[in-house]
């Protein structure tokens, strides 16, 4: 099943302008792990309070401090490695292994509506980091790519 918001495929020009990005934000800080990774958390679960119980971390106050942050941080990290890693001119293996990923997501409690807030806690997070330097055509470029991988992750929730 085809979502509406299905985008067909990533830009060359954008995909290395995101990987470009990536690799800046890993330069900015050398604990972009840690740092990353509690971004992400504190906004994923502004967005959508569902995600702190999914990830069993509801009600936790200091999220770095918390057993489970130290697990997840790098999965964050690595997720954002991962869609960085298949962006190119070929993103057919991108789509088999995204679709993959969004089935696997049913097995973690995650649902297709969850996956924009964490697109947008990982472009927020990126944001942070990056400053003045994240231009509008970033934030644009990022917020496309989400949106293609996330919306071929649904697909494959829906399998
Ligand atoms: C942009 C959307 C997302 C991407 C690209 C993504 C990617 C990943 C990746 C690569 C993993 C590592 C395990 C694996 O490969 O199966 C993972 C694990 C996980 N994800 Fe996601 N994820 C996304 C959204 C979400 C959302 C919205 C939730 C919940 C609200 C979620 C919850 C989890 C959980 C609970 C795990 C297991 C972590 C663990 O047990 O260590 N993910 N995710």
């Amino acid at each position: 099943m085809t979502t509406a918001t299905r985008i067909e495929s990533i830009d060359y020009t954008i995909a290395m302008n995101v990987s470009s990005t990536w690799d800046q934000v890993k330069l900015k800080d050398k604990d972009y792990v840690d740092r990353l990774g509690e971004l992400i958390f504190e906004r994923l679960f502004q967005l959508n309070p569902r995600a702190a119980a999914i990830f069993d971390m509801e009600g936790v106050e200091n999220i770095k401090e918390h057993l489970s942050f130290k697990t997840h941080a790098p999965v964050i990290v690595d997720m954002v490695d991962c869609v960085v890693q298949f962006l190119g001119p070929n993103l057919d293996s991108l789509e088999d292994f995204l679709k993959d990923l969004g089935q696997r997501h049913i097995s973690y409690g995650a649902k297709p509506e969850d996956l924009s807030s964490m697109g947008r806690a990982t472009i927020y997070a990126v944001e942070t980091i990056m400053g003045a330097d994240f231009t509008t055509e970033d934030a644009e470029n990022w917020t496309r790519v989400f949106k293609y991988m996330t919306s071929i992750m649904a697909d494959g929730m829906r399998l």
